[in-house]
């Protein structure tokens, strides 16, 4: 029975977590990210963007490149959100 009680108790603690995340990357990105490209640019074909660390390296490059002070729990939450909806690595 415990073997089955841990990863339980870690879905249901950390599920709501990641949704929540995700929302607030979604906000952040809704309001800062889709100046230069929209989100097509996350789906087209010849994306540059291949790996889930490639990913993280270029959401830190777009937004030092807009003077954005992000926490890296923001960074993080926008790089959930992009590839929760886009990438799915
Ligand atoms: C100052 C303009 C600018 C802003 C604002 C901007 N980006 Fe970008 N972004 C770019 C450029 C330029 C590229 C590269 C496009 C290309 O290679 O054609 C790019 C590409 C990307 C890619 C890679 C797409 C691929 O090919 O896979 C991601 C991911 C991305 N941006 C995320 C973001 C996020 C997240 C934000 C908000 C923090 C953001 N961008 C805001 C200019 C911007």
């Amino acid at each position: 029975m415990k073997y089955l009680i841990a990863p339980l108790m870690m879905l249901l603690l950390s599920s709501p977590a990641l949704a929540q995340d995700i929302k607030n990357g979604e906000t952040l990105h809704q309001n800062n990210c889709l100046r230069c490209h929209d989100s097509g640019v996350y789906t087209r074909t010849n994306k540059r963007v291949t790996t889930l660390p490639k990913l993280g390296k270029q959401v830190r490059f777009c937004k030092d490149n807009l003077g954005l002070t992000w926490f890296d729990d923001e960074v993080n939450d926008v790089v959930q959100f992009l590839n929760n909806n886009y990438y799915h690595f």
